[in-house]
């Protein structure tokens, strides 16, 4: 895999919970949409939208859906989490249930629909040894939506999909995860988890670049949202410019305004080409071989855990603290000596992915292990 991921041999990228490095093939893909732009214009537009409803195919496979019609492509989580929320609509009184820790864009979200009476109500996970149970038990008649991230983006708790999907499903409460975290690191399947919603941006472990997120709407659902933004890619018969009357494109294209991102939509694709060969169980697979190698060495350190312990629960994330050191000071020591991590949820935040070498993870933390040591 070292062919396709030709990282500077003396950095350790162990960050793709942050923004991942890109594939030798994405890298390819994009000069060469930048040749190609630069000799030949826009010659190759309807390649390019060829190009463009593979990546639609290869998002709709990643996550089990039934069709590329269900995909949107929005600029990122943020914007694909807006489009949902105030998509809605909402009755005064209405609440949704999610989690006080999460990356504030799933927070500020639905805390921005406070002015139309809606209620944000977070469980405090430092104050819950079960997760779901919990979260489960802040819902009421009220309740319209539990809104979750997969995987907690500081602590790396993966949670239980499967089992909220379930209750929600039963419920009549709607269902929104925030896959970012998870998507490109291990397999999504849409039927057992029985999301309504789910949006992700590109940046992460699907080794694309910023710009391009996934949101997909459930089909039943999807004319419920409300739109609010418009222009000639939206609608049922996009290019027939002289067409006067409009109505919003039957498929998830209905959220996409305008011209598309054609060159994060080229990087993308190819990053979830080597994806898709691989294959989400290997990938899968590596990661989890890769979490365990960190754990044992984070163990024998006596280092503290903050992600937890079982398998089940984590995904790529591995957070931990050195005890009587400070993170704010280990972390931009180990920036300083190329080490890129993250400092999240008050302790250092590793997350290596599938082709990750061993060797890198060792070497991080011996480099720990020289800053420790002072
Ligand atoms: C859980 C979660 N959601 C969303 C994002 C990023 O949001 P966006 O794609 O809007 O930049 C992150 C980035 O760290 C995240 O961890």
């Amino acid at each position: 895999m070292t062919e396709e991921f030709p990282l500077a041999p003396d950095l350790c990228h162990l960050n793709h919970a942050a923004v991942g490095p890109w594939p030798r093939r994405t890298a390819e893909a994009v000069a060469r949409f930048a040749e190609e732009n630069a000799s030949q214009g826009s010659v190759g537009y309807p390649q390019w939208l060829g190009v463009e409803q593979r990546l639609r195919e290869r998002l709709a496979r990643l996550i089990a859906a039934e069709s590329a019609d269900d995909i949107a492509l929005a600029k990122n989580t943020s914007e694909a989490l807006s489009i949902i929320a105030h998509g809605l609509s909402w009755s005064p009184g209405d609440n949704i249930v999610g989690i006080r820790q999460e990356f504030p864009s799933n927070r500020i979200v639905w805390e921005s629909l406070a002015d139309r009476g809606v209620e944000w109500r977070a469980l405090d996970l430092a104050a819950s040894s079960d997760p779901e149970p919990d979260l489960l038990a802040l819902c009421d008649a009220s309740t319209r939506m539990i809104a979750v991230s997969w995987v907690q983006y500081a602590s790396g708790l993966r949670l239980d999909l499967e089992g909220i999907g379930a209750f929600c499903r039963a419920n009549d409460i709607l269902f929104c995860v925030d896959a970012i975290q998870g998507l490109g690191a291990l397999p999504f399947d849409l039927a057992s988890t029985r999301a309504d919603f789910v949006v992700a941006d590109g940046h992460k472990w699907m080794l694309g670049p910023e710009g391009v997120a996934l949101l997909y709407v459930r089909p039943e659902l999807r004319d419920t949202l409300s739109l609010h933004q418009f222009g000639w890619h939206m609608v049922e018969h996009c290019g027939d410019f002289d067409r006067t009357h409009w109505t919003p494109a039957a498929s998830a294209r209905r959220f996409e305004c305008g011209s598309p991102n054609l060159l994060g939509v080229h990087a993308l694709e190819a990053s979830l080409s080597l994806l898709e060969e691989v294959g989400m169980n290997k990938v899968w697979e590596g990661i989890q071989a890769r979490a365990d190698h960190l754990i044992a060495l984070i163990d024998r350190r006596g280092f503290d855990l903050v992600t937890p312990r079982e398998s089940e629960r984590r995904a790529g994330i591995l957070t931990f603290r050195v005890p009587g050191v400070a993170s704010d000071h280990l972390y931009p020591a180990l920036m300083g000596r190329r080490v890129l991590c993250a400092h999240r949820g008050g302790g250092i935040r590793f997350s290596p992915h599938f082709y990750t070498p061993l060797e890198v993870i060792d070497r991080a933390m011996e480099t720990l292990d020289q800053i420790v040591r002072g």
